[in-house]
């Protein structure tokens, strides 16, 4: 495995599963000691399990395992106190924050949620990212490199119905919000040589979308319908031949748009997407 990290110190929010726990996994492999934070929690309104403070202890225990150092903390992306103090211990323990991976994220999608899920939604997929940055900024120097978490969604305004209710609607809304973000911070911060790059995945094999709110939402003509009665539906996004995207690609993405391999790219949209984009003319492809 490659070293292109070493001495590094990447926070990765969301990280106690999913892709949070991956992208923490693969840049511990690469060198990196990890801040990890999670809710470890449900919000009322998110319609699947969220994290538990096992998850999160899982992550510290695999990163420990490959010889890292990692400070995991409970936080709430949406807590500006909570958020610092997890920051703060971490670069205490560490001395130093070269990557941030703004990856924590709620999708609750299906037409029974209340009203109030679409800004629950935009305050965690969002809010939270506004929140990690800021607070991560002053600790950054020339050579950083901030990763933000988006989705093939931004570009996709089909996604939000009155079936996919309002949970949906707040997720698009935030995704596109991530994507114009990134490019505008990456402008503002190119000056200082810190980078700002956005990676937007398909649909990935985690709890997110792995779950009977969806499955039902795909498959509404199935009284109990399982993932095999939804695989065809998770495969018709994309237009290469998968269903689910594992969260290690995601992962080989990050790594890359963390460490200096790319240190001349910012202000990318990365989609790893599977092509799902390609079915219209997708964004910055000139007509
Ligand atoms: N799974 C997919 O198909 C898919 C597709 C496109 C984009 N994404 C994005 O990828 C990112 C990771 O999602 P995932 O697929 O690993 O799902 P996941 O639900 O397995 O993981 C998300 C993690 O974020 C944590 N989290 C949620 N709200 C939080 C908060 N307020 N504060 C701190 N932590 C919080 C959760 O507890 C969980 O551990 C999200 O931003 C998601 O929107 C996922």
């Amino acid at each position: 495995m490659s070293t292109r990290l070493d001495g590094k110190v990447a926070l990765i929010t969301g990280a106690a599963r999913g892709q949070g726990r991956s992208h923490a996994l693969r840049l511990a492999q690469e060198g990196a000691d990890i801040i990890a934070v999670d809710i470890c929690d449900q919000i009322s309104t998110v319609n699947y399990p969220m994290s538990t403070p096992a998850d999160l202890d899982e992550t510290t225990k695999a990163v420990e395992a490959l010889d890292r150092r990692i400070v995991a903390k409970i936080a709430d992306v949406r807590s500006r106190d909570a958020l610092q103090a997890a920051i703060d211990a971490g670069v205490n323990e560490f001395g130093r924050l070269d990557i941030v991976v703004a990856n924590a994220g709620v999708s609750p999608l299906g037409a029974d949620a209340p009203s109030v899920a679409w800004l629950n939604t935009v305050a965690v997929n969002l809010g939270g990212i506004i929140n990690t940055l800021e607070l991560s900024l002053p600790h950054l120097k020339s050579g950083a490199s901030i990763v933000c978490i988006g989705s093939m969604a931004a570009f996709m305004g089909s996604l939000e119905s009155a079936e996919a209710g309002p949970g949906a609607a707040g997720y698009g809304h935030s995704k596109r919000a991530v994507a114009r973000l990134v490019n505008d911070l990456a402008r503002n911060l190119a000056p200082k040589g810190i980078r700002v790059n956005a990676v937007h995945p398909g649909n990935v094999d985690t709890t997110m979308v792995h779950n009977d709110e969806i499955y039902r939402l795909f498959r509404p003509d199935l009284d109990n319908p399982t993932y095999d009665d939804a695989k065809d539906v998770f495969a018709a996004f994309h237009g290469l031949p998968v269903d689910l995207i594992a969260p290690e690609d995601i992962s080989d993405a990050v790594a890359f748009l963390a460490s200096d391999a790319s240190r001349y790219v910012t202000g990318l949209q990365m989609r790893v997407e599977a092509g799902a984009l390609l079915k219209s003319v997708p964004p910055g492809v000139p007509d």
